[in-house]
């Protein structure tokens, strides 16, 4: 018996070397461990051995069942690790190959530029206001001090919406920020009608106008607009908040002037300019030969827009501008044709990190 044992030991580590896939494994199991194995045959008939045979028979029948036990599970390590280094060299995989690059989303120009802009503002004390993109007549030009009949308001220069209203208050796409400084000023009145707080705020947005697309103007644009109202703002505080920040934005040592111009809702209006920093001042085809660049429309709020907003204009006085954001992203960055921003060209907005 104890040699039929060790036969079957034998018998069975010879064939377990044999052995190179999983599944043949599992038939080895079967046959040299399982139930109906010789060496389980030979537990079964140990009951019926005589007495001083049992221990030694049995011993070796359990030193041979760990012996099977230990090699197989070692041989089914072996395996393992060979299926999984046959399954990675199966794999078409040059880890030596560089990484695809991961694309990433940035910011638009129009969105960086705008930041600057309002943390320029917030620096001085600006906050942003959010005022609505669809307006009525009334708050785009009556209550800015448009008269009647000025061109700004001809169907040419406007959208107008085809939704029911009064005939002689429609509805329509704001034109410019500046109704939003009537609001803004109502807004903060009502806080305390015999004593209105001062006001000191930008406000950003979306603006619309009905006008041929070109390399310079656009359909939609977007403007950010100024508002300070206290009771001693004077011109000379409008002209030290911009030039401020014209150096912030363009640059310390940026040259401005301001010219004097027109708008219904300022008076007195001016327009600034910046020295062009392409050709620094001689004149080139940037600035059209006059050495200076257009970048804002300002001038002190008219007493109308105050008396409208709710600020009594014997005791308040304010400063107000405008300023498109394409134009002062296109200037910043070089850009000549602003139809650029709004065409989702992916080449073009890559290259503002
Ligand atoms: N709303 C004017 C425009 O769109 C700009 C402006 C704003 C001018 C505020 C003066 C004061 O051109």
């Amino acid at each position: 018996m104890l040699d039929e044992l060790s036969q079957i030991e034998q018998n069975a580590l010879i064939a377990l070397k044999e052995i190179a896939q999983e599944t043949e494994l599992e038939q080895w199991h079967v046959t040299f461990l399982g139930r109906n194995s010789p060496l389980m045959r030979v537990f079964d008939q140990l009951g019926s051995l005589p007495k001083e045979e049992r221990p030694a028979i049995g011993r070796k029948a359990n030193e041979v069942k760990n012996t099977l036990e230990k090699a197989f599970s070692q041989t089914q390590e072996r395996l393992h690790q060979i299926a999984i280094e046959q399954a990675l060299q199966s794999e078409v995989s040059d880890i030596s190959l560089p990484g695809r690059k991961v694309a990433r989303g940035r910011l638009h120009p129009l969105t960086q530029t705008l930041r600057q802009i309002s943390a320029i503002f917030a620096e001085m004390g600006f906050q942003v206001y959010r005022s609505r993109d669809v307006e009525t007549d009334e708050y785009n030009f009556q209550l800015l001090n448009f008269p009647p009949h000025h061109p700004a308001r001809e169907m040419q220069d406007s959208f107008y919406l085809d939704l029911p209203h009064s005939p002689d208050n429609p509805i329509l796409l704001r034109t410019h920020t500046s109704p939003g400084q009537i609001r803004a000023m109502r807004e903060f009145a009502a806080l305390n009608p015999a004593d209105p707080p001062p006001v000191r705020i930008i406000l950003p947005g979306m603006c619309a106008r009905y006008e041929q697309i070109t390399a310079r103007s656009e359909i939609q644009f977007q403007q950010v607009e100024g508002l300070a109202v206290g009771k001693s703002i004077t011109f000379s505080d409008l002209k030290g908040t911009l030039t401020d920040f014209a150096r912030r934005m363009f640059g310390g040592s940026v040259q401005s002037r301001f010219r004097a111009s027109h708008f219904p809702f300022t008076e007195p209006s001016a327009e600034m300019d910046i020295e062009c920093f392409v050709c620094g001042g001689v004149g080139c085809a940037v600035c059209k030969r006059s050495g200076w660049l257009e970048i804002l429309g300002c001038g002190m709020v008219h007493p109308v827009v105050l008396q409208n907003g709710g600020y009594d204009p014997q005791v308040y006085s304010g400063f107000a501008f405008g300023m498109g954001i394409e134009r002062i992203a296109m200037l910043r960055y070089g850009i000549e044709d602003i139809r650029y921003f709004y065409s989702n060209d992916i080449r073009f907005l890559e290259q503002f990190v």
